[in-house]
């Protein structure tokens, strides 16, 4: 592809997502994507696929960041659909993504049953949350020390980036925010707002909170952007949101271990409205990947991984002692089998092997075996994705 092809490409983008991206937005992304990380295919003179990876940092169980190809502006023209041109795409691209030594390539879906294909499984799970604020009760024993302050956004940027920092360096995916993609947040458009008001903040030392106002007659809160590093941070901000008398609900995108409704003397005020796949982990070089992380348990297996798209499975025998993995291929006989999508799903602590097993999704003949995966990678504290790409 050329620069030339920026303009057909935003128009395929907006073809497809149903909105024009704006140029200052696009100019932010452009400064992550590596020489050679985006690739359109043509028909003539027209663009009708592309996708493309950003250089992103995922912090993984313990703490580790590891380099990530985050691929996104994934786009297949309608008049091309189904004729394989992703595929093409995709075969490309992780030829590129390899080449580069990524040990993992990471995205996030518009439909749930395209990447599992290529080797990808959903690592993060996010819960949509309607908080009926008029009911919320702090139980007496909630922590209730302060330390919230109303705040201009644009003018405490360095406060917002040091907190979001480390937030995302403790929590299984978290993103490295580059500065470019936080001026494009405050940049603040008409277009981004959904409907409802600028953004307003509130902010800890060790959190904050980013939300907007929405709707007429009874309004509510839509929560944009929430990063706690500490407990005390959650539960002060989360009172500094229930003190809007004014606003009927809360509505929040979190992950499912959300210590919210624990707070309240009623948790079912939290509801959950919905529930879904958010960071999806394609691992392209299991070993690395694999030996990057901390876990909870030891535990000694050979897994066979089955990749069909690209064959970087294989047979690895995996030894954890103290936390620590070693990985390498091995010729012994395999203990457990899986494809290479639920080895994605497993990687963050997000999804249980139990579960995967009940699915038959995870072979083993040794029921203890799953047992001692789900301890091994559990993570002490619940994968998040960062931000949205
Ligand atoms: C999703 C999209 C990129 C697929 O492109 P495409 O060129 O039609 O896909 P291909 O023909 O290469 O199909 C590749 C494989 O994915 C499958 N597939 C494609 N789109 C799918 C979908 N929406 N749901 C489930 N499977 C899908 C195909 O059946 C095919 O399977 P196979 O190779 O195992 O037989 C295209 O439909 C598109 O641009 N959609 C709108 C924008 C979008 O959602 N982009 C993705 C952003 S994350």
């Amino acid at each position: 592809m050329t620069d030339g092809d920026w303009a057909q490409m935003v128009r395929l983008d907006a073809t497809n997502f149903g909105h024009v991206v704006d140029p200052s937005a696009l100019a932010a992304w452009r400064t992550l994507i590596p020489d050679h990380g985006a690739l359109v295919v043509a028909d003539g003179p027209d663009v009708v696929g592309q996708s493309l990876y950003a250089d992103l940092q995922l912090t993984v169980p313990g703490g580790a960041v590891l380099p990530v190809a985050g691929i996104t502006w994934v786009s297949v023209a309608p008049t091309h659909r189904r004729r394989g041109l992703l595929r093409a795409m995709f075969t490309e691209l992780h030829d590129r993504i390899a080449a580069a030594g990524l040990p993992v390539a990471a995205l996030t879906a518009s439909e749930g049953g395209i990447y599992g294909r290529f080797g990808y499984g959903p690592a993060t799970v996010r819960h949509e949350w309607a908080v009926d604020r008029r009911l919320t009760r702090f139980r007496s024993d909630a922590p209730d020390a302060g330390g919230v302050r109303i705040v201009t956004p644009s003018e405490h940027l360095d406060a917002f980036t040091a907190v979001y920092d480390r937030w995302r360096r403790i929590t299984p995916g978290g993103l490295a925010r580059p500065r470019a993609l936080w001026d494009d947040l405050f940049a603040d458009r008409d277009e981004d707002r959904a409907g409802g008001s600028p953004l307003f903040a509130f902010l800890h030392a060790d959190g904050y909170v980013l939300y907007r106002n929405h709707g007429a007659g009874p309004r509510h809160v839509r929560v944009v952007d929430f990063k706690a590093a500490t407990p005390e941070a959650h539960v002060a901000l989360w009172r500094a949101l229930c003190g809007m008398d004014l606003m009927e609900r809360i509505e929040i995108g979190t992950h499912p271990a959300d210590p919210l409704p624990y707070l309240l003397t009623d948790g079912r005020v939290v509801r959950t409205t919905g529930a879904a796949d958010d960071l999806w982990l394609r691992l392209m070089d299991i070993p690395a990947a694999l030996q990057a992380r901390t876990y909870d348990d030891d535990l000694s297996v050979v897994l066979e991984v089955d990749d069909a798209f690209r064959g970087d499975g294989g047979r690895f025998a995996l030894q954890i002692r103290d936390g620590r993995a070693v990985c390498a291929p091995t010729g012994a006989a395999p203990d457990v089998t899986l494809d290479l999508d639920v080895l994605g799903a497993l990687y963050l602590g997000g999804h249980r092997a139990t579960a995967f097993a009940a699915a038959n999704r995870l072979r083993t003949n040794d029921s203890d075996t799953v047992r001692r995966i789900d301890r091994a990678f559990a993570s002490a504290v619940p994968a998040e994705l960062g931000f949205a790409f």
